[in-house]
Order: structure tokens, then C-alpha cells, then sequence
């Protein structure tokens, strides 16, 4: 099995490279509107967002940054298969502009932009991020009423172009069932509060980007991409930045194409990727380790699960999880100037290291067990830019 990414640096308002009905999944965070950080890169796309801060036009400036990013969205809903899915995260901003304090709900802007555009919108992600910020308190400290209630979240907004997706042929079924996640993780992953997936470290080593990431945690992406793609799907990021989403997508056997405006991410991206093997194959380790340790515990609360796995020699809590595959990673090669092709372990039963195989997989599990597998958190110490802090939060 092989997957493809591409990285196109341009601005992604206009995407005809890529085909009407092509993406199945595209999951992004774009820059947030009235957001300080972002009035320099929304003025360099329209220079009448620069003209409306310098008027202190809130509303205006906070519009004209919002008509930028719907011709994304138009893009994004063109370029979606029917029945693809779009994850959106975005952050409210508050800001004090003209010597007004407002809010500008940017969340509430997008929605309402792509239910215009077509899409039917799914319940929301709530992403409660964690703030250790000691002066987080706005306004007139304890005094009512001109203290403000402080944003702590960010939304993954998750709409879908049409309705459910088909999967109508024998391989494609098949596909779906070895895409499945664990009983386990869909109770945690499918609820609409996430907590506990940290932000990203925002140091990075390159002066050309600094300040510049915003990367969302690997975490973030790696659910989405499990909870609404199937493994050969392309995902798409619209706004690329340090390439959380292709790493996110090859850890999960799945293509992706980034498209990022600012070029000078290139050496950031190409770096990131150089610890992704590992990487992902420590995480399919973890969750198999997470398994494993959920059977053993519902077992003895419970009594034994009733479904043996088809593949790995552990038992599972239903019928849809016991043929889903994790795929190890084997190799991760650059093909051309913006490209990559990941290969993986051909036979899906050379996954994992912790997994027992099944009596007739007796051979193959001395040499399994040969095989250096490195921890989660050996992994975050090596490749600290991947930033896996959350990890063990996470699974
Ligand atoms: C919030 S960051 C995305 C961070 C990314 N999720 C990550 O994990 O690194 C937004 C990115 O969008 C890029 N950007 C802004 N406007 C763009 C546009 N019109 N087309 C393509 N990329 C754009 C910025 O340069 C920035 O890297």
C-alpha cells in the first residue's frame, strides 16, 4: 500500500489543479479574522482590510478578512466529493478596536457563509484548549457589569457537502471495515467537548516562520482524518502552515494535498517529515497497547468481549471494529520538489509490536518481536517539532 502528498505553495482562493468531486475529507484551520497576528497576511490579500483597521472599521475589516476565506470555502465545497466532509477549527476573537471591546464571531460567520455555499453542517466540536495564562481576566477586574468572560475554546466546525457518503461496491465496504476505529476511541473521539489535546509548542527554529505556525496539535488532525476519511482517501488542507494535516494523513493511509501561501514553510514541512515513521508507528503501537488494556479491563468488570478480532489475536467490543487494520509505516520518500510517497507494511498482520498474533502467525511473531519499536515518548524527545506532548492525553 502507498499513499501520495502533494504541497501546492499558492494562494488556495483559486484551486483549479485540483478536480470538482475529489476530496473526500478536508480538515483546516485558516488564519482567524481579528486576530492580531493575521491583519498582516489578510491585508497582503485585499489591501481594503488594511484601509479599514487603519479606520478602526472593526466590522468592516472583520467582513472584507471573512470574504477571503469564503473563496476558500467555495473551493473546498467544489473540489469535495458528495458526501466529503469539511472540518473547519476556528477561534472566536475579541479585540478592542475604535476603543470598543467586541467580540468577532468568526465561528458564526463561516457557518453561516457555508450553508450559503450548500453544505449541511453536523453537530460541532467544542475543543476546550488548556490556558495556563495568569492575566486571562478581561475587562473591569470585579466590578459588573464590565468584566468579560474569557474565550477558552475553539470550534471544529464539520459540515458535509450533501448527504451521506456511498460505499456501494465489495472493496469498498471492505475498505471501510479496515478503516474502522476501536469501540473504545469512538466513545471519546465522537463526543463534542475535546479536552486535553494541548496546543502546540509555537517555537520553531526557522526565523522565516516564526510567529507564523499556529500548527493545531497532530492529535486534532489524526482524529479527524480516522473519524470522517477511509484509508486511500485524498485529504485536503487549504491552509497548510507546517503540514500538521499530511503527517496526520500519512499516519492514517491516507493522500493529501496542502496548499499554504507562504513558501518559506517548505524546509519546516520537510523536516517534520523526517520523524513521521516512527511517529506513526509508535502511535499504532499505543492505541493496540490501549486496547489491549481496555479489554483486559471490561473483562474483568464485565466478562469476556464477545468478538475475536479477524486478524490481530485480541478480542473487540463489536462486530464493526474487528476488522479494522492499522497500517505501519515503512518507508517515507520526498519524489519531487513538493511531493512524498509513504509506503507500508504490505502484510497488515507486521503491525504493531505489542499485538500477540494468533497461534499460526507464530513464525511471523518472532520476527515481529525482533523489531525495535520506540515509545510514544521516546519518540517526542526525538522529534520534538512533531509535538506529541498530548499524546498521552490523547489515546
Ligand atoms: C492557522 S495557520 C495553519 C496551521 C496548520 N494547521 C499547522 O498545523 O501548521 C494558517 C496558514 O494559512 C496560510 N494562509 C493564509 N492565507 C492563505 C491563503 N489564502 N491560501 C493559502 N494559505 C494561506 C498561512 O500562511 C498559515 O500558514
Amino acid at each position: 500500500m502507498e499513499t501520495n502528498h502533494k504541497i501546492l505553495f499558492q494562494n488556495a482562493n483559486n484551486l483549479h489543479q485540483i478536480k470538482d468531486n475529489s476530496i473526500a475529507l478536508m480538515i483546516t484551520s485558516p488564519p482567524y479574522p481579528m486576530i492580531e497576528m493575521w491583519d498582516g497576511m489578510f491585508s497582503e490579500q485585499n489591501s481594503e482590510i488594511k484601509e479599514a483597521l487603519n479606520n478602526k472599521d472593526g466590522s468592516n475589516a472583520f467582513e472584507l478578512m471573512n470574504q477571503e476565506l469564503d473563496k476558500v470555502w467555495n473551493e473546498v465545497y467544489r473540489v469535495l466529493i458528495p458526501g466529503g466532509i469539511a472540518c473547519i477549527n476556528i477561534g472566536d476573537a475579541t479585540r478592542t478596536i475604535g476603543g470598543n471591546f467586541q467580540l468577532f464571531s468568526s465561528s458564526t460567520r463561516i457557518m453561516n457563509h457555508c450553508l450559503k455555499a450548500g453544505f449541511n453542517a453536523l453537530p460541532k466540536i467544542l475543543w476546550k484548549k488548556t490556558t495556563n495564562a495568569p492575566n486571562k481576566f478581561m475587562g473591569s477586574g470585579m466590578l459588573p457589569p464590565g468584566a468579560y468572560v474569557t474565550l477558552e475554546h475553539e470550534y471544529i466546525l464539520i459540515l458535509r457537502k450533501g448527504g451521506k457518503r456511498e460505499f456501494t461496491k465489495p472493496h469498498e465496504k471492505k475498505n471501510r471495515q479496515e478503516s474502522a476505529f476501536f469501540w473504545e476511541e469512538r466513545n471519546i473521539w465522537f463526543t463534542d467537548i475535546w479536552e486535553g489535546l494541548n496546543g502546540v509548542i509555537q517555537k520553531l527554529n526557522d526565523e522565516k516562520i516564526r510567529g507564523r505556525s499556529a500548527a493545531y496539535p497532530f492529535e486534532l488532525a489524526y482524529r479527524l482524518i480516522n473519524m470522517f476519511s477511509v484509508k486511500g482517501d485524498t485529504v485536503l488542507d487549504p491552509y497548510f502552515g507546517t503540514g500538521t494535516t499530511m503527517l496526520s494523513a500519512m499516519a492514517s493511509a491516507r493522500n493529501s494535498i496542502g496548499v499554504e501561501i507562504d513558501s518559506n514553510f517548505k524546509d519546516t514541512i520537510i523536516d517534520r517529515t523526517k520523524a513521521i515513521i516512527d511517529y506513526a508507528n509508535a502511535i499504532n503501537k499505543k492505541r493496540i497497547q490501549q486496547h489491549l488494556e481496555f479489554v483486559k479491563k471490561r473483562e474483568a468488570e464485565k466478562g469476556p468481549l464477545k468478538y475475536n478480532h479477524e486478524k490481530y489475536d485480541f478480542k473487540v467490543m463489536t462486530r464493526q471494529d474487528n476488522s479494522l487494520i492499522l497500517h505501519d509505516l515503512v518507508s517515507c520518500e520526498q519524489t519531487s520538489d513538493n511531493e512524498f510517497k509513504v509506503n507500508y507494511a504490505s502484510n497488515s498482520k507486521e503491525v504493531n509490536g505489542s499485538v500477540t498474533m494468533s497461534s499460526r502467525e507464530s513464525n511471523r511473531e518472532t520476527s515481529i518481536n525482533k523489531r525495535e519499536f520506540l515509545e510514544v515518548s521516546q519518540i517526542e524527545q526525538k522529534a520534538g517539532r512533531l509535538n506529541a506532548s498530548s499524546l498521552h492525553n490523547f489515546f
